[in-house]
C-alpha cells in the first residue's frame, strides 16, 4: 500500500525536490498550493489551498481521506521570509505572516490529527529555520513566526509520540533558490564577508528535500533536525562562547557597511 503525503507549498523550489523524491519512493503524494499548479509527474494529485482558511484545509484532508482513506505524512512547507527593521513593517504585515507561516501549519496539524490519530499514526514535518533557533537583526518578524513554529511542533512532539504521530522540525539554513536568491533590503553577511560564503554555504533543495524523506523513514525521528553549515555554526557559536561575546560578534556583523 501506498503511503499518502500531503504537502503545503508545492510551487516552491523545496517542494518541487520533495515531489520528484517522494514519487520514486513510492509514495502517493498530495501537493498543494494558493496558485494553480502543474506538476511535472502525472501521479502526482493537486488541490489549491490556502493555508489562511479553515474551511480551504478541512476541506482537502477530507476529499484525500475519501479518495485514500488515509493521510500518513503531512509536510509543510509553505511559508515566506519578510526582511527589514522589524519596526518599518505594520501589524498587518506582522499578522499575515503569523497567518500562514505559524496559524497554516496549525490548521492543518489540528484538522489531520483525529485521521491519524484513528489510523494508529502518521508523520508531519514542519519546515521551520534557523531563524526559528537564533533572531537575526532584520528577520524580526519572520524569527517570531518560526520561533513560535519550533515551540509548537516541539511541544506537538511530546503531546503525539504515545499516538505513534511523529511531529520533526526540520530548521534549514539559507536554502539556494533556482530563479536566484531572495532579495534583502540590507547586505547580507555573506556579502559583507567573503569567507563566510565558503565556511557556510547554501543549501540545496536537493539536499533539504534528502533530509524530508529520510525523516519520513526514520522509525524515531527526532523533535528538531538543524540543516545546513550556517546553522550548525550559528547555533554552536551561540551555544558555547561567552555571552557578551556572542552578542559583541552579532553587533560587529550587524553593523559593519
Ligand atoms: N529559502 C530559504 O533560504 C529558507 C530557509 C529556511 C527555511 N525556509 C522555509 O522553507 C519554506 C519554503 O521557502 P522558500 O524560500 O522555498 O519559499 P518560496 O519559494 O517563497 O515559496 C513559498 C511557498 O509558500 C506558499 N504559500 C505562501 N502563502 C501561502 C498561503 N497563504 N497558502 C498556501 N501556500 C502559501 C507559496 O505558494 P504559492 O506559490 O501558491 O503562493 C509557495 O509555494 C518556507 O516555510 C520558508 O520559511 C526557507
Amino acid at each position: 500500500m501506498k503511503r499518502v503525503v500531503l504537502m503545503t507549498g508545492a510551487t516552491s523550489d523545496l517542494a518541487k525536490e520533495v515531489i520528484s523524491k517522494l514519487v520514486v519512493e513510492g509514495y502517493k503524494v498530495y501537493a498543494t498550493s494558493k496558485v494553480k499548479f502543474t506538476p511535472e509527474d502525472k501521479s502526482v494529485s493537486v488541490f489549491s489551498l490556502d493555508v489562511r482558511s479553515w474551511e480551504n484545509c478541512k476541506d482537502v484532508i477530507e476529499k484525500i481521506i475519501k479518495r485514500e482513506k488515509r493521510i500518513d505524512c503531512l509536510i509543510n512547507i509553505a511559508g515566506y521570509t519578510i526582511s527589514g527593521p522589524s519596526l518599518s513593517f505594520n501589524e498587518d504585515d506582522f499578522k499575515n505572516l503569523l497567518d500562514i507561516n505559524l496559524l497554516g501549519p496549525f490548521r492543518l496539524i489540528k484538522s489531520i490529527y483525529p485521521f491519524m490519530k484513528q489510523q494508529g499514526g502518521g508523520r508531519i514535518i514542519n519546515i521551520t529555520s534557523l531563524n526559528g533557533l537564533v533572531s537575526l537583526p532584520n528577520f524580526g518578524l519572520y524569527s517570531s513566526s518560526k520561533h513560535a513554529l519550533e515551540a509548537l511542533g516541539n511541544a506537538l512532539y511530546y503531546e503525539l509520540y504515545k499516538e505513534k504521530i511523529f511531529v520533526t522540525n526540520l530548521a534549514p539554513g539559507a536554502i539556494e533558490k533556482k530563479g536566484g536568491g531572495l532579495t534583502f533590503s540590507h547586505k547580507p553577511a555573506r556579502e559583507k564577508f567573503f569567507l563566510l560564503k565558503f565556511l557556510m554555504p547554501m543549501l540545496s533543495p536537493e539536499k533539504v528535500a534528502d533530509s524530508i524523506v529520510n525523516l519520513l523513514q526514520n522509525p524515531n525521528p527526532p523533535p528538531t533536525l538543524v540543516l545546513g553549515s550556517d546553522a550548525k555554526i550559528l547555533l554552536a557559536l551561540k551555544r558555547f562562547l561567552p555571552g557578551f561575546i556572542w552578542w559583541y560578534l552579532m553587533r560587529y556583523v550587524w553593523e559593519k557597511k
